[in-house]
């Protein structure tokens, strides 16, 4: 009896590929399947489950032994099969339509068999993808650039990035480098924050679709309103926000900080915007200030639900709940840990637990894997789609051609500026 591997990296899954599995004819099929970024506790279209289930329904009349796991993507070529073979144990044979995939086992010198898949999947993509980087890569240096990405960006992004951090972190590097132009992997307001912090240098969004709808989600009038209601009161504001209401607040915030930003104001009242889930949490550990919130919210972490939530810690009863501060209250109050999404990277490193149930969004579990490869991280989160508007394609038009140019005006610009100092001075 022979054991076989089966690699495609399944996003989303297709009837092409269930067509492959029964290529196969050896008695035991081990099936690894796509990104383990989904995983079993996801509701994603293109979940781990319902990949599962489909596989499951189209083997249901075969007499095949098989089981099914997740099978992580290919972020590091030298210790990728080493890691496929940790999870997925001893194999004979490995099948794929993948020529990437074929290649790399056989440098290995295990045995590989070529499946015929009759759609275009992103293994043909992969390989491209290589070159996209490598053009990239060339382009960068050559422009003098630097490519800063937050962590929710796709995992192939990762690949050219010179730094990957959270809002705060790649506010600083904004700060620090000096490159002639900033190309940002992130959504509008990273990218806005990073011209004013450096008006002098061309920043760059790779599409204008990529902008977080929370941001959109304040109104220069009604903010003056509320101010004037309560003119005691000191305003602080997310980065998530646009250029326009930084330019109206006292001082800027991110969610590694916003704690301790308004702790150290010396106001009682304070107006806080525009998420009011991250108000609350703030509220919930400074009791002595009094938050005013705005009615905005994250539709990413608002959506994560605590039923699902309590099924993952039923599922994984060992692992830590580690909590982005955007998610409701219902959520951060069954955390083991509270914080920002490159907090989670650190926690996850220093925290002797082994698994971890991750509630934020779902691209999260792609990095924590590749930061803390020995240890287990379980999504809650669904997907920004926003965040995911930037691709390798765009990135080298962007590059290429200079676009898209943020700009910011000359009077917005100065005050906004003011608030963003005192939150990086802090
Ligand atoms: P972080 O600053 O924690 O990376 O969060 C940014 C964000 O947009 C979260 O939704
Ligand atoms: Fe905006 Fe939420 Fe997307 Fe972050 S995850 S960019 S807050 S929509």
């Amino acid at each position: 009896m022979k054991t076989a591997l089966f690699i495609g990296r399944f996003q989303p899954f297709h009837e092409g590929h269930l067509d492959a599995i029964k290529q196969i004819s050896e008695d035991e099929i081990i099936i690894g399947i796509g990104s383990s970024q989904y995983s079993d506790t996801s509701e994603n279209p293109h979940s781990f489950k319902e990949r599962k289930s489909m596989i499951e329904k189209s083997l249901q009349n075969s007499n095949t032994n098989y089981k099914i796991i997740a099978i992580p993507d290919i972020h590091d070529e030298n210790n990728w099969i080493d890691h496929v073979k940790n999870i997925a144990g001893n194999f004979d044979v490995v099948y794929t339509g993948n020529d990437w995939v074929e290649e790399l086992f056989e440098e290995k010198n295990i045995q590989v068999k070529k499946l015929k898949i009759n759609i275009n999947i992103s293994g043909t993509k992969i390989r491209n993808m290589k070159k996209l980087v490598d053009k990239i890569n060339n382009l960068k240096k050559e422009k003098q650039a630097v490519i800063l990405v937050h962590n929710y960006q796709r995992p192939e992004i990762y690949q050219i990035a010179d730094f990957i951090g959270d809002s705060l972190e790649l506010a600083k590097r904004a700060v620090e480098t000096d490159a002639k132009i900033i190309l940002f992997c992130g959504v509008d307001f990273m990218a806005e924050t990073a011209k004013i912090l450096n008006p002098d240098k061309t920043v760059l969004l790779p599409t204008y679709e990529a902008r977080c709808p929370m941001a959109g989600m304040v109104d220069t009038e009604e903010l003056k309103q509320m101010q004037a209601k309560y003119p005691e009161a000191k305003t602080v504001c997310y980065v998530n926000t646009t250029a326009e209401t930084k330019a109206h607040c006292d001082v800027c915030c991110t969610s590694a900080n916003a704690v301790e930003i308004v702790k150290n104001l010396d106001a009682k009242q304070i107006i806080f915007l525009p998420d009011k889930n991250l108000a609350n949490y703030v509220q919930s550990k400074l009791p002595e200030k009094q938050i005013i919130p705005w009615d905005g919210f994250c539709y990413v972490h608002s959506k994560i639900l605590i039923e699902k939530l309590k099924k993952g810690k039923e599922l994984h009863p060992d692992a830590k709940v580690v909590v982005h501060p955007e998610c409701p209250m219902e959520i951060i109050e069954q955390a083991d840990h509270v914080t920002s999404t490159s907090g989670m990277i650190t926690y996850a490193k220093e925290s002797d637990a082994q698994e971890f149930i991750i509630a934020t969004e779902m691209g999260m579990i792609e990095r924590l894997q590749i930061e803390v490869p020995n240890k287990k991280f379980y999504s809650v989160g669904s997907v920004c789609i926003q965040m995911k508007k930037n691709t390798l394609e765009n990135v080298l038009e962007s590059l290429e051609q200079e676009k898209h140019v943020i700009e910011v005006g000359e009077d917005i610009k100065i005050k906004a500026k003011k608030a963003l100092d005192k939150m990086i001075k802090n």
